[in-house]
């Protein structure tokens, strides 16, 4: 790890998130956007990390916390967009102008659903994605991230 580089992961959330629970629970599953924090922050601990779980509904918070990402010198980002995955040239942008590693996340596999949801303008700047796994999508991402 580089002086300059913390033991950081940002974990950022976009639209609808905060509604994890009882959004579409037969897609989404019953764990809230609490309980996905609970659990990176275990994992986090056994891996000698920390996480700050950040959840918006609005494109340009996630756009600026990318930015703040690399300024504070964060390891990596896991990044669920939510519907910006699919629309976003502004977080695809974004994610091309930091260095910092960005794992796009997903609950659900978006590949497996609507044709809407098969670009993803995020994952064309992503370093890697995890989807598919519901909550665990994000604790498998911290674990790649870890080994970044
Ligand atoms: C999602 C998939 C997106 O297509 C959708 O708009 C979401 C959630 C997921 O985690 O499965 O809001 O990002």
């Amino acid at each position: 790890m580089s002086e300059s580089q913390s033991a950081t992961i940002f974990v950022l959330n976009g639209p609808n998130l905060n509604l994890l629970g009882t959004r579409e629970p037969e897609i989404y599953g019953s764990a809230t956007l609490d309980d996905i924090a609970g659990m990176l922050e275990d994992r986090a601990r056994e891996l000698g990390l920390e996480v700050d779980v950040r959840q918006s509904n609005h494109e340009g918070h996630l756009v600026d916390w990318l930015h703040e990402a690399q300024a504070v010198g964060a390891k990596a980002v896991l990044l669920n967009a939510g519907a910006f995955t699919h629309t976003s040239i502004a977080l695809h942008d974004a994610i091309k102008a930091i260095r910092t590693p960005v794992i796009e996340v997903h609950l659900s596999n978006p590949h497996a659903r609507e044709a809407f949801r098969h670009t993803s303008y995020v994952g064309m700047a992503a370093k890697a994605t995890i989807a598919g796994f519901g909550a665990q999508s994000y604790v498998l991402a911290l674990d790649g991230a870890s080994r970044l």
